[in-house]
C-alpha cells in the first residue's frame, strides 16, 4: 500500500484508539493552513489565563461516598454526579442522568452511555436501546408512561461516555458505585434489573453474567436480577432466549403483591 496512504491509516486507528470516533463537521479541517496563516502577522500574543486544574480527590471513591450520602434527592444526586470530577468528563458531550419515571417499580441499570447517548444525554436511546424498549414493551412496560403498572426508571453505572464505547475499567466502576447506590435508594423500586458485567460488578461485587443471569439475588437492599445486556443480545441472538425467561421472571415478581 501506498506510505502516504499507511500513515494517514496509522493516524486515524491512533484517534480511534483516543475515543475520536465520530467527524463533528462536514468537511475536513486543515488546522495546520489555519496557524500558519494565524501565524503571519507577527503579534504579541495576548495574555492568557492560566487553565483551571480540577484538583483530583486524594481518595475519589470516598470524595463520592460522601457526595452521594449528601445527596437529599436525585436532583441533588445528579448534581453532585455533574460536577464529581473523573477523567471521562473532558471527552464526553452529555452527562447521563436517568430516564423514564422515578419511582416505578422497576430500575434497569446499565453500563455506560454510548455514542447515542451521549449525543442526547439519556440512556439506552441507541440500538441496544430500542432493543431494550421491546423487550420491555413485551412485558408491558414503558419508560415513557409514568403509570406505576408500566412505569420504568433507567440508569447507568457510569453517567459518562468512555473512549470508543470501551467498557468502564474496575476504578472507574468503584468511583460511581457510592453514587449508583444512592440512586437506587432514592429512586426507590421494587425490583432491579441488572444488565451485564459492568452493573454487576458495581451492585453486586461479581460478574459472571452468563453464570449468574437469572438468579433472584439482593441488592443495595432490593430485589435484583442480573440478566444479559441488550448489545450482547445483539451480537448473540440465540441468548434471546434466556433473555425472555428473566424477562418472565421479572415480570411474574413485578406482578406479585409486595
Ligand atoms: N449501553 C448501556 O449500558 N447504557 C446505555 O445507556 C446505552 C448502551
Amino acid at each position: 500500500m501506498d506510505p502516504a496512504l499507511l500513515h494517514a491509516r496509522a493516524a486515524l486507528d491512533w484517534l480511534l484508539e483516543l475515543g475520536a470516533d465520530e467527524a463533528i463537521g462536514e468537511e475536513p479541517v486543515n488546522r495546520y493552513a489555519l496557524e500558519a496563516r494565524s501565524a503571519k502577522p507577527a503579534q504579541a500574543a495576548p495574555p492568557v489565563a492560566a487553565p483551571f486544574v480540577a484538583s483530583a480527590p486524594a481518595d475519589p471513591v470516598a470524595a463520592a461516598r460522601a457526595l452521594a450520602e449528601g445527596a437529599g434527592d436525585l436532583p441533588a444526586l445528579a448534581a453532585a454526579m455533574d460536577g464529581f470530577d473523573c477523567e471521562l468528563k473532558p471527552g464526553a458531550r452529555s452527562f447521563v442522568f436517568a430516564d423514564g419515571t422515578a419511582g416505578a417499580p422497576l430500575m434497569v441499570v446499565g453500563e455506560a452511555p454510548g455514542r447515542d447517548e451521549d449525543i442526547q444525554g439519556k440512556p439506552f436511546v441507541g440500538a441496544a436501546g430500542q432493543l431494550l424498549d421491546r423487550m420491555l414493551a413485551a412485558i408491558g412496560r414503558d419508560r415513557a408512561d409514568p403509570d406505576p403498572a408500566r412505569a420504568v426508571y433507567i440508569t447507568n453505572v457510569l453517567p459518562w461516555r468512555p473512549p470508543g464505547n470501551r467498557r468502564p475499567e474496575t476504578p472507574e466502576i468503584d468511583r460511581w458505585r457510592p453514587f449508583l447506590h444512592r440512586h437506587v435508594e432514592l429512586a426507590a423500586p421494587r425490583v432491579l434489573l441488572i444488565l451485564g458485567n459492568s452493573p454487576a460488578l458495581a451492585l453486586l461485587n461479581r460478574g459472571g453474567i452468563t453464570q449468574i443471569r437469572g438468579q433472584w439475588t439482593e441488592a443495595a437492599g432490593r430485589p435484583a436480577l442480573p440478566s444479559f445486556h441488550p448489545s450482547y443480545l445483539l451480537r448473540n441472538p440465540p441468548a434471546k432466549r434466556e433473555a425472555w425467561a428473566d424477562l418472565l421472571a421479572l415480570n411474574a415478581r413485578l406482578r406479585a403483591p409486595s
